[in-house]
């Protein structure tokens, strides 16, 4: 039986590791540093805030975050805006369709973000998590797990990898990119460095900008990761205690089985 089941499971990884090598591509994905990476990492409030700056004032020319609340902008753990700014920034950035009037209004943080209304450009609510960084030896996904390298690495290195080189094919032009799978993207580099000023003075060279607008990206994907990171710690906490419980009460109960083994000895 449990010959035949490893037989099994070593076949399984033979193929899927086959397909993997098939598909994949000599891609560059550089390891950047974000915050919350590890068990103990957290959302930086500041980066979050520099995020939605450079998603607002540059991506969402072309992409939409459909799936994300506006009103979710002032959630703790997240960018954590005060409720008034959040209520302006809608209404000053985005305009919706309101059946009920049967015609566009400024958005209001009851709302989601629009739909994408650039041609071909993805919707990137879920990207951070769609995409990944690294998938590992064999494709088993587990290198996100021991280096912390995920989708928002990939958008990160996607931004920054750019090479300057172009071509034409069937009409659409292609940049070539040293992240994207097939070196050759038709997003045209969307980001250069200083496209945006901070309040704060934070540096805005291509590579903080970068990073910045991917871990808003994956604050947009996984906005609980905290409370989820949380309640896995109060688990491993309580599994722990019951451990402990359950090996005295062990011991307890087989106590006085043992010491009457150890009398008939
Ligand atoms: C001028 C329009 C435009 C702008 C502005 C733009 N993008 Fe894109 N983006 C596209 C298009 C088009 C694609 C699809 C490219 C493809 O699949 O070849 C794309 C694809 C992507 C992808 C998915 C790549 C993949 O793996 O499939 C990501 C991530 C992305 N864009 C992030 C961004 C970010 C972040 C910004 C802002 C800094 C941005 N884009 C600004 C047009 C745009």
């Amino acid at each position: 039986m449990f010959k035949k089941l490893s037989i099994a499971a070593i076949a399984a990884l033979t193929l899927t590791s086959g397909a993997f090598a098939a598909g994949s591509y000599d891609t560059h994905i550089e390891d950047f540093d974000f915050s919350f990476e590890g068990p103990f990492g957290k959302f930086d409030q500041n980066q979050l805030q520099r995020g939605l700056q450079v998603y607002t004032e540059v991506c969402s020319a072309c992409h939409g975050l459909k799936y994300v609340p506006i009103r979710t902008l002032a959630d703790a753990g997240g960018p954590h805006l005060p409720e008034d700014q959040v209520r302006a920034y809608a209404a000053e950035n985005f305009e919706v369709y309101d059946e009920a009037l049967e015609d566009t209004r400024p958005a209001t943080p009851v709302d989601n973000f629009p739909e994408n209304n650039g041609a071909n450009a993805p919707d990137l609510s879920m990207m951070a998590k769609a995409r990944a960084g690294f998938h590992g030896p064999y494709g088993t996904g587990i290198n996100q797990f021991l280096k912390g390298m995920g989708g928002p690495e990939y958008i990160a290195s996607l931004l920054t990898g750019y090479t300057g080189e172009e071509k034409e094919e069937a009409g659409v032009t292609l940049y070539e990119n040293k992240a994207f799978p097939g070196g050759w993207i038709s997003m045209a580099p969307p980001l250069y460095g200083e496209d945006v000023d901070f309040a704060d003075g934070h540096s805005n060279d291509l590579h903080h900008i970068s990073e910045d607008v991917s871990a808003f990206l994956m604050w947009t994907a996984e906005p609980k990761m905290m409370a989820r990171k949380q309640a896995g710690f109060v688990s491993v906490f309580f599994l722990s205690i019951l451990s402990v419980l359950l090996y005295l009460t062990n011991k307890k109960l087989w106590a006085p089985i043992k010491a009457k083994a150890r009398k008939e000895d």
